[in-house]
């Protein structure tokens, strides 16, 4: 409105302008055609009168050809009128004949020119009329009109035109501002559209005409503009090619104001679990914390879990809060409690009896029962509950994390609007048939819709989750951008790949690798130049661990010459153990190892050494830096970051990776040796060529491998992350100063 009236106001006054000099202009035109009327008026009042006139000056009445002028002139205009028979007599003249009209200077009023005499009474109309020649006697007529009229009809002429323009400024500037607001909103719409990345430029759906046609050239100059922004946002990510904690803390101060930064997953970083007396820390094995971990420690804020430890209620504050890490706290974990039956539905059952083989699709049914899914909800609300008490302002950035909190974004959405939410999926997506199957897909899909950013870890799972909703939900699904516009809001689909902390702790590495490979051996009773092989999973039937065993007692049938001179260490971290499909497993990984070393252990060491329990990671690199071989079998795996683990462990670029293909991280990694974990002669041929592999290629393979982890290490993953929520922020904020300024 206020910019309609910028505009009008100008308009208004350039058209008063125009009135003001269009006046004078008008009063001249008029009064020159008054001034021929009058003429054309006085030549015909002389035609009438020149005859009853002469009858009167041939019978010599003058006295009567007065009273005859006089009669004459008491009509309205006609003023007075003399007769002149000579330039040198005086004029025969009805009462208000002008004095300073002589018969002596008549010629100045005949003809054309100026006839307009200026009385004290005001402008007169003077005209003379020769009689005609043939007329007796001869002489000439003085007809002066009173051209008071002429002055009243012009005054009035100015106010109509005046009116007039007035009335045409109104009309032109209730028009104007008409079409002016109908167009700023039209355009606004294409600009918000424009600047959430809706792609003004394509059409909406088949058969629909763009909206703003005369926007397209403008569109096509500021997506130009927003892209080359993006690219130089990229350029800048790709140039910082050491991305360390400090790059995170700069871009949360600097680009993100120092928001704070909340996570939120199921699983805790630090499990507090009672020992007899004592409480021990434990952090799980769960590559989401693995990941997540430094993350933390580099941005502090809050990280809200399930407090899952048997001592975990003892040292939490009245908040529910604990500081950690133990030793250096950096950040606080809120734990949430749950009841037996809330991590019965919502963890064990939907999540992962029926979220997590959905999604991976490792021939393991998911059961999906509507009690679950109940659970499911109400722990997801619980949750969000927890992250509004925990926001500190409006708009805090809450990193959701995983498929235990599909319903998270959307019900924090609905609480706190201007939160920035990005979710990352550390599971693989599936295809719209495989994810079909879920009762509950639309809600899923919806409230995965919540966030501002979701992440995953390859494209091609983007790809299945854009090509799921595009299937199952009424929302509009930008194939180039990847932003899917649900419900008025947009979330944009990005790939991710995780990663881990680079460099690795220093205690991680601090025992010499010659003193990791001797001590390992000597604990597990091998001599000294055994050839060891390690894998570290949770027990999880996704993992490939039977795979991986029927390859180790293949290898053993092929290559005879391994048995009793090589040993697969299995550190296998009970999970889930809930599930029979878990407990199942678990019996069916015990039982293959007995039997491969009921088959090979006679020669020597068992070719396996399956480990069910718990290792903290200090062990868990010790293991890494002692083996010869790494072996990463998963049948379905987002990322796996035991293979980056392994990798960054290995300082001495030593030792090989062998890892599936159907793993994230081979993606990333093709200097391992890639394998199909179903093809069994595949591993097999992997494991002999691993095994004697020379220590040049090992090297030039891990030094590569090296390479990649340390430049794209986890910082890297949350600093993208940041940086585009970062942008979006931006964009929002110039969408809220524009729709301001639209009001
Ligand atoms: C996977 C999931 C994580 C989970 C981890 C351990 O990596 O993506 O969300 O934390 O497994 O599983 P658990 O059920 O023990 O947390």
């Amino acid at each position: 409105m206020r910019l309609s009236l910028r505009f009008v106001l100008p308009l208004m006054l350039v058209l008063a302008g125009i009135a003001y000099a269009i006046i004078p202009l008008v009063d001249q035109l008029t009064l020159r055609w008054f001034v021929h009327d009058l003429d054309v008026r006085s030549s015909l009042i002389a035609n009438t009168i020149q005859e009853p006139l002469q009858e009167q000056l041939v019978a010599g009445n003058r006295a009567k050809s007065r009273e005859f002028f006089n009669r004459i002139t008491q009509g309205e205009r006609l003023y007075a009128v003399g007769y002149c028979a000579s330039a040198t007599g005086k004029a025969l003249a009805s009462r208000f004949l002008p004095a300073e009209i002589h018969c002596a200077d008549l010629d100045r009023w005949e003809g054309p020119g100026d006839h307009v005499f200026p009385s004290p009474r005001g402008p007169l109309h003077v005209a003379v009329k020769p009689m005609s020649s043939e007329a007796a006697p001869a002489g000439r007529l003085v007809l002066v009109h009173d051209m008071s009229f002429v002055t009243r009809r012009s005054e009035e002429t100015k106010r109509y035109v005046f009116y007039f323009f007035m009335g045409l400024a109104g009309v032109v500037s209730l028009v104007t501002v008409i079409i002016a607001q109908l167009s700023w909103r039209g355009w606004m719409a294409g600009m918000h559209a424009l600047l959430r990345g809706e792609g003004l430029l394509r059409q909406p759906g088949p058969g629909a005409q763009p909206k703003l046609p005369g926007f397209n050239p403008i569109a096509r100059d500021l997506q130009r503009l927003i892209s080359e922004l993006g690219a130089e946002t990229r350029a800048r990510d790709e140039s910082q090619i050491t991305w360390t904690p400090e790059s995170l803390r700069a871009i949360l101060q600097g680009e993100l104001r120092g928001e704070d930064v909340i996570v939120v997953s199921n699983r805790e970083p630090y499990i507090h679990q009672r020992k007899g007396e004592q409480v021990e820390v434990q952090q799980p094995a769960s590559g989401l914390v693995t990941a997540l971990e430094p993350i933390m420690r580099a941005c502090s804020g809050t990280w809200i879990a399930h407090g899952s430890g048997s001592a975990d209620r003892e040292v939490v504050d009245r908040h529910d809060h604990v500081a950690v890490p133990p030793d250096k706290p950096a950040y606080q974990i809120r734990r949430i409690w749950l009841t037996a039956e809330e991590e019965a539905g919502y963890y064990y059952g939907f999540s992962n009896e029926g979220l997590w083989p959905l999604c991976h699709i490792a021939h393991v049914r998911p059961t999906f029962r509507s009690g679950d899914w109940a659970q499911y909800v109400a722990v997801n609300r619980k949750f969000t509950q927890a992250v509004v008490s925990e926001a500190k302002t409006k708009s805090p950035i809450i990193l959701v994390q995983d498929y235990h909190f599909a319903l998270l974004p959307q019900m924090i959405r609905e609480q706190l609007p201007d939160a920035t939410i990005i979710t990352f999926w550390h599971i693989p997506w599936p295809n719209p048939e495989s994810f079909a199957i879920c009762p509950w897909r639309d809600e899923v899909l919806a409230g995965m819709l919540g966030s501002s950013i979701l992440g995953f870890h390859t494209q091609f799972h983007c790809n299945n989750f854009v090509d799921t909703v595009d299937r199952f939900l009424e929302a509009r699904v930008d194939r180039e951008s990847f932003n899917v516009s649900f419900g008025g809001k947009l979330t944009a689909v990005r790939r991710y790949p995780i990663s881990i902390a680079w460099p690795p702790e220093a205690e991680m590495l601090q025992k010499s690798v010659p003193d990791c490979r001797s001590d390992i051996r000597r604990m597990n009773d091998l001599p000294a130049e055994h050839k060891l092989g390690v894998g570290v999973d949770r027990l999880d039937y996704t993992k490939g661990i039977l795979e991986r065993f029927r390859a180790i007692e293949r290898l053993l049938e092929l290559n005879p010459e391994w048995i009793g001179r090589f040993t697969f260490v299995q550190i296998a971290a009970p999970t889930r153990s809930g599930i029979e499909e878990y407990e199942h497993h678990e019996a069916q990984v015990q039982a293959l190892a007995a039997h491969i070393n009921g088959r090979f252990g006679h020669q020597g060491p068992p070719p396996i050494a399956l480990k069910v329990e718990h290792h903290e990671p200090r062990e868990v690199y010790e293991y890494f830096r002692a083996a010869d071989l790494c072996f990463v079998s998963s049948l379905h795996d987002g990322m796996n970051l035991v293979a980056k683990e392994f990798v960054a462990a290995r300082d001495d670029e030593c030792g090989v990776l062998i890892l599936s293909q159907f793993t994230g991280a081979a993606r990333e990694l093709p200097e391992a040796l890639i394998v199909n974990p179903y093809d069994a002669d595949q591993c097999t041929a992997a494991l002999h060529l691993a095994l004697s592999m020379p220590a040049a290629e090992q090297r030039d393979r891990m030094r590569l491998m090296r390479g990649l982890v340390a430049e794209f290490n986890v910082f890297r993953w949350a600093g993208r992350m940041l940086l585009d929520a970062a942008a979006m922020r931006r964009r929002s904020r110039l969408i809220d100063k524009t729709s301001r300024t639209e009001a």
